[in-house]
């Protein structure tokens, strides 16, 4: 008996990727040049979301309405993804209406309002809204950049363009420890601390100006010549030609031609809802997987685990960030070689054997309360948040952000994505505001626990659900969710010359 293997989860089906030829990562100046650009974004979003917590030392030194109020701390730390999730859900949108050009400016133009209210903020109640402005910024980038850059990237180099995205988020993470290491000692500093955010954002306005609209956008809005003349910068004659002829076919099947789809259009047909259900479930199980409780709450782990040194404490952040960069790397290395099944399944592996590490090493921990593990054990904590990084960061940070810049038709590519990055704030949101109630609740121990549970579940996800989208066209993708939908039967129209069988 012969297996039809092209309906297995894990395979991309008839669907191969051309033998055209490779353009290799760093080959092609213009479209690396695009994605340091639109990463810019991605910096942002690192910087401002973990800048904060230093800078909250000293907004409480001067202003004593915060240092008195638990709840405005926590609202001036979480406005920025409360905002975040607002400009997720209404940047898809706007990337589809007015193009992923102009979403970056308005991204930008946030970004700049944001920490000049911030910066001068005389009190509280500015400062949350400068927040509030800066992760509306957040939300409308994370949405945007990711697929800005997957639709100018050739097919055989967009997974590690689009986590070079995520290289900058992890890179604005470390730069924000390092400023909140530096500025330890020096009080008052917080405005500065802020309103410097806002020199990337204004660097990448002017860039922005300078580059042109996403191709697959100009095309889908009928404006062809615009969209060939930037596919020309990005390849040769040949191969000119055959990302033409995929436009072309894609354009002649979409039933969507030129509409911009609502929110609602998602749920009706059942394609895009089983490409939806794999997006967003993929952007959950990125954070309930526990990442931003080592992000955020990192030195207030190494301190549980016995380390009181403040200094001690944000100087073991600094590494784990370090070494989230260094992990990127490895992911963007990797992504297009291995795929994206094969990285995010050895990653959620090793995320749970850290997470049974770390369970481990604070469930020696004493029961009296407030106290902190014994030395061995303490380092035992510190392997275990080590190793969960180093595993974490080459896949399950990146993976979700690549997969959901490729898997959506073009018609729905910002709604969903949008739609799909908000439930990863939200989910963010969760996590982040519970961590330390249910540490209080079920302990150090239980809640890693738990999280080790969730990357079960997230293995078992990726198994069942999430295609192998390594190499192929928006195209062959959109074939894969055709055909497991049932609407589209396996000998039916080739959909582009570069299906071919591949299973013999
Ligand atoms: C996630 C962020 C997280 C970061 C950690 C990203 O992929 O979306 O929420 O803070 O990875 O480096």
């Amino acid at each position: 008996m012969t297996i039809d293997k092209s309906m297995m989860p894990g395979s991309s089906g008839p669907l191969e990727a051309s033998s055209k030829k490779e353009i290799s990562f760093w080959s092609n100046k213009y479209v690396l040049g695009l994605t340091t650009t639109a990463g810019i974004g991605g910096l942002l979003f690192g910087y401002d979301t973990g800048v904060i917590s230093g800078a909250l030392l000293y907004i409480r030194d001067d202003f004593k309405a915060v240092n008195d109020n638990s709840v405005l701390q926590e609202t001036i730390v979480s406005m920025a993804v409360v905002g975040a999730m607002i400009g997720a859900a209404a940047g898809g949108w706007v990337n589809d209406a007015y193009g992923r050009k102009k979403a970056t400016l308005l991204a930008d133009v946030l970004f700049i309002i944001g920490s000049f209210v911030m910066c001068i903020a005389p009190d509280h109640n500015i400062l949350i809204l400068g927040r509030l402005f800066v992760g509306v910024g957040v939300g409308i980038a994370s949405v945007t950049a990711p697929v800005y850059i997957a639709e100018a990237a050739p097919s055989e180099i967009r997974g590690g363009l689009v986590a070079t995205n995520v290289l900058m988020i992890t890179g604005g993470q470390f730069l924000s420890y390092l400023v909140n290491l530096s500025f330890t000692e020096v009080p008052g500093t917080w405005r500065w601390m802020l309103g410097v955010a806002a020199i990337p954002a204004v660097v990448q306005f002017i860039l922005m100006i300078f580059l042109p609209e996403s191709p697959r956008w100009l095309y889908r809005k009928d404006k062809k010549s615009k969209a060939i003349a930037v596919l020309e910068n990005i390849y040769d004659s040949d191969r000119l030609q055959e990302e033409i002829d995929q436009l072309a076919d894609a354009s002649n099947k979409d039933s969507q031609s030129g509409k911009t789809v609502s929110y609602f259009d998602v749920l009706k047909s059942k394609e895009i809802r089983l490409a939806f259900f794999t997006g967003a479930g993929l952007q959950a199980f990125q954070q309930f997987t526990g990442i931003n409780t080592v992000m955020y709450y990192c030195p207030t782990i190494v301190q549980m685990a016995g380390f009181s040194s403040k200094q001690l404490a944000l100087l073991l952040s600094l590494i784990v960030a370090a070494m989230n960069v260094v992990g990127t790397i490895i992911g963007i290395l990797l992504i297009d070689k291995c795929g994206r099944r094969l990285l995010a399944l050895a990653s959620l592996s090793g995320v749970f054997a850290s997470l049974l590490i770390l369970s481990y090493a604070f469930s020696l921990q004493p029961k009296t309360l407030g106290a902190t593990l014994g030395s061995g054990a303490g380092w035992l904590a510190i392997v275990g948040l080590v190793l969960y990084i180093a595993f974490f960061s080459p896949g399950m940070g990146p993976v979700p952000w690549a997969v959901n810049s490729e898997i959506y038709p073009e018609a729905y590519r910002g709604v969903c994505g949008g739609m799909s990055a908000t439930v990863n704030w939200i989910s963010n949101f969760i996590v982040a505001q519970t961590f330390l109630s249910v540490v209080g609740l079920v302990g150090t121990r239980g809640t890693f626990l738990i999280f080790a549970g969730v990357s079960v579940l997230a293995f078992l996800f990726v198994l069942l659900f999430v295609p192998e989208t390594k190499g192929l066209t928006f195209e062959q993708v959109e074939r894969i969710w055709k055909e497991r939908a049932g609407v589209l039967g396996m000998s039916a129209g080739s959909g582009g010359q570069h299906l071919q069988g591949n299973e013999a």
